[in-house]
């Protein structure tokens, strides 16, 4: 009833208000916040926000990609700005092309969408250090999204860069954008309001033409319940963060508008409890509504139901909640762009498509029409159509480019990389950013000593290391599967030992993004002890270094040093061991969108005519790359594929759809090897008990502090009776009452695990509330999940976080916690 009643107060005041949408006009206007809504030019409005990110869509396809958005109904876009893109070398910035962020914007205005900007420093984004430049870690001691002097000087270079671009496109002067958010889900990072408030002092003084003269908000102790504002009389740009609801108030400023991030499925009104307890009046908004997940290579393709989206997206519509929808497209990581996750190091695929209602090549998916049909119900401005009225919803744009398919070809030219050229010498092996290299590989190779025994390489690889004795391929160490190590043969003194060491996308999430490339540390031989006991350590020096970054340019100069023809049937590849370049051409009467496949392929990047299209790697789930029809053209089209494993064969065809979801590995990721599973029945707990029903964090105490370094839980039933048991989240308390670190945890073993839906053990210590552990369909009870911590620990408490979604299905009831 009250429901209904404000839907009729709502729909007078609109009655009232003047002419709506005026994204497309040139007027200087307002957005601030009132009572409990957000205000355009004084009058209430909802943001129904699509993310789109302009370096993930080809230039020529932008405005398609939000002409597709504002069919379904939102009214505004929101954008990340990508530092790292703009800024490859420090103090080079290229606001270009593809990079033309201002023209974005002005193609939202012109389609009559406002624009949100997300201009970091930090993104996160699955993409390339979250948006951070790598040349960052050439100061080796730098504290990242901290006050280090170094940081943050190149951060307000970096804004007001973007400021030029920007600053004249603000609501204020006329422009589309209305919002600007504050770093990003600083909560889920740290504690540091001083290094978050230099932030928003930067982005205020780039935006603002006056200072902010509204009241400030409330603050976290509750007393005050306005809502932050824009300054009266407009000046003033509305900032916002945004967090998640379980620790938005660790950096929540009071004079900043706080918005909520979480995903499809979650209960709504308990992601905004603590926000309307500290602050009633605000406006509520849930900055990032996550449509779909993104996925990792050896990991199944993500995807979340249509259903749950857009219940979820009608349910805050008809409160007049705020949104945006992450992703509303979500498109393609091109290039090296794509990042990496952690604890661990799962780095992203090339696609991005996020299971979003507009695909990653920009058509609609029958989620799209799902959603489509029920955004229907609102107005330009979020509100209900009075009488249940529908329709008004522009037309779905017709496609830019047909798709088309092309024949299989085989990649005739072959050149090895183009090494021994800028050798350069050092004592210890160096990473990367000593080098001076972003991104691609490099070859290390030094002298062995002799060591008559089989022996053990170790190393810490960033990211995926071959070995060679003389140019004979030993072994990997991939970082992927947490690998240090690998067995040599007897060595000979003065055998040549090269290392060759692929970089993949650097880890853009939690502490883990100071993530250095190459080797990392020393690399050390350990020999077997011999007859009499005597065991033998060597740490390997005098290492000579070839970088070689992964450019389109660098792999055409490689075929003019050195172009073999058929290498796959002429030898010389064989003794490359299949590694290096691939060179071949196809055809085209007509021009198209395509997905050409490279399942026959080993691990690498793809440039198509000089494009850089993104990552392969036979292991999947992607085996095929979005190749945009706006890069390809009529007649003769090049490819080349940097292949640092070697393909089975050197061919490639387009096909019509995309392969996102074909895994083709060596084992399948469980953890259920007997062998791992503890003998429980003659311990004991150091906790039993029912956790309480509901979603949110709870916290265990165990009776006094407990030792071990291996966490057990038994799960011996669920709330609902016949769930299957699914965690989101877990911490250990250490003895001082913090939470211990989870960077060295692994899955020890698992009984159960939902490997299709990629609901591993992992999922409960991988930073991400969304994600969880859930046992497979028809597993009975009890459930056991044992978690590595990598070494002894001593645990005061347990922390425990059910699923988000409303009800908090798969919760646990009864347990058993051991400590062993
Ligand atoms: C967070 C980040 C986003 C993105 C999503 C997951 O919400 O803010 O940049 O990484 O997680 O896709
Ligand atoms: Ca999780």
């Amino acid at each position: 009833m009250k429901h209904l009643f404000r839907k009729l107060a709502l729909a007078a005041m609109l009655m009232a208000a003047p002419s709506l949408m005026m994204a497309a006009n040139n007027k200087p206007g307002t957005f601030t916040t009132g009572d409990k809504t957000f205000l355009l030019n004084g009058q209430p409005f909802v943001v129904k926000a699509a993310e789109v990110h302009y370096p993930r869509i080809p230039r020529p396809y932008w405005e398609h990609r939000i002409q597709m958005c504002k069919a379904l109904g939102m009214n505004a876009v929101c954008i990340y700005i990508f530092w790292n893109i703009h800024e490859q070398q420090e103090g080079q910035f290229d606001f270009t092309g593809n990079n033309d962020v201002a023209e974005f914007c002005r193609l939202a205005q012109k389609n009559g969408m406002y624009v949100i900007v997300r201009p970091g420093p930090y993104v996160c984004a699955e993409w390339e250090m979250g948006g951070l430049p790598w040349w960052l870690l050439k100061k080796k001691d730098i504290r990242l999204r901290e006050r280090d002097p170094y940081f943050m000087e190149r951060v307000k270079i970096f804004e007001q860069k973007v400021g030029e671009q920007l600053s004249g496109l603000t609501l204020q002067n006329g422009g589309p954008i209305i919002m600007i958010q504050v770093e990003n889900e600083y909560g889920s990072y740290g504690e540091d309001k001083p290094y978050v408030s230099e932030i928003r002092d930067c982005l205020r003084g780039i935006y603002d033409q006056a200072p902010p003269t509204a009241p400030v908000g409330a603050s976290i102790d509750g007393k005050s319940n306005v809502a932050p504002s824009g300054a009266e009389g407009g000046a003033s740009v509305l900032l916002f963060q945004c967090d998640w609801s379980s620790n938005f108030t660790k950096n929540g400023l009071d004079d900043l508008v706080w918005t909520m991030n979480f995903g499809t499925g979650a209960n709504i009104n308990d992601q905004f409890r603590r926000l309307g307890e500290l602050r009633p009046n605000a406006p509520k908004m849930c900055s990032e509504f996550w449509s779909g997940w993104f996925d990792k290579w050896g990991a199944r393709h993500e995807t979340r139901p249509a259903k749950d989206m857009v219940e979820g997206m009608d349910e805050m519509l008809s409160k007049g909640i705020s949104f945006s929808l992450y992703m509303t497209h979500g498109g393609t990581s091109f290039g090296h762009w794509a990042g990496a996750n952690s604890p661990g190091f799962a780095p992203d695929v090339t696609s991005y498509d996020y299971d979003a209602p507009i695909n990653e090549y920009g058509l609609a998916t029958p989620k799209f029409w799902e959603l489509r049909k029920m955004m229907e119900k609102y107005d330009e401005r979020g509100f209900p159509l009075s009488g249940g009225r529908k329709g008004g919803l522009p037309a779905v744009p017709k496609a830019p480019m047909p798709i088309i398919t092309v024949p299989k070809f085989e990649l005739k030219e072959f050149a090895p990389f183009y090494r021994n050229q800028h050798l350069i010498p050092s004592v210890n092996p160096q990473t990367f950013e000593e080098m001076d290299l972003g991104w691609g590989m490099t070859y290390y190779v030094t002298a062995l000593p002799e060591v008559p025994v089989q022996s053990t390489l170790t190393l810490e690889a960033h990211d995926y290391a071959q070995v060679f004795i003389d140019d004979v391929y030993i072994g990997k160490i991939d970082r992927v599967k947490n690998e240090k190590s690998l067995t040599l043969p007897p060595v000979k003194k003065g055998q040549k030992l090269a290392i060759l060491v692929e970089a993949m996308g650097r880890i853009n999430f939690g502490r883990a993004i100071k993530d250095f490339k190459g080797i990392v540390g020393d690399v050390v031989i350990n020999a077997e002890a011999d007859e009499y006991g005597n065991e033998a350590a060597w740490t390997l020096k005098k290492w000579t270094m070839t970088p070689i970054s992964d450019d389109y340019a660098k792999a055409v100069k490689a075929f003019d040093a050195n172009k073999i023809e058929r290498p796959l049937s002429d030898g010389f590849a064989k003794r490359e061991n299949g590694r290096g370049y691939y060179r071949g051409y196809f055809n085209l009467k007509k021009v198209g969108d395509t997905f050409l496949n490279f399942e026959t392929w080993g691990k690498g990047q793809v440039y198509v005519n000089g494009h850089a299209m993104g990552r392969i790697w036979s292991i999947g789930p992607q085996q095929t790359l979005y190749i945009p029809g706006c890069w390809l053209k009529k007649g003769k089209n090049e490819i080349i594929v940097l292949d640092v494993v070697g393909p089975k064969e050197a061919v490639v065809w387009g096909q019509a759809e995309p392969e996102l979801n074909k895994l083709q590995l060596e084992k399948s990721n469980k953890h259920n090897n007997i062998g791992d599973k503890p003998d429980l029945n003659s311990a004991t707990p150091v906790s039993t008990g029912a956790f309480k029903a509901g979603n949110g964090w709870q916290t265990i105490k165990f009776n006094g502090q407990k030792k071990g370094r291996y966490l057990a839980i038994e799960c011996l039933s669920t709330q609902k009776a016949g769930d299957r048991v699914a965690i989101a989240e877990i911490y250990l308390q250490g003895a001082d009452g913090k939470r211990l670190s989870r960077e060295p945890w692994k899955t020890k073993y698992a009984n159960s695990e939902d490997e299709g839906g990629n609901h591993l053990g992992d999922k409960v210590f991988d930073l991400q509330e969304s994600t969880y552990w859930q046992t497979e369909k028809g597993a009975s009870a009890p459930h056991l999940l044992v978690i590595d911590l990598g070494s002894e620990q001593t645990v005061s408490a347990f922390e425990y976080l059910p699923r988000a979604e409303q009800g908090a299905p798969g919760s646990v009831k009864n347990f058993k916690i051991y400590l062993y």
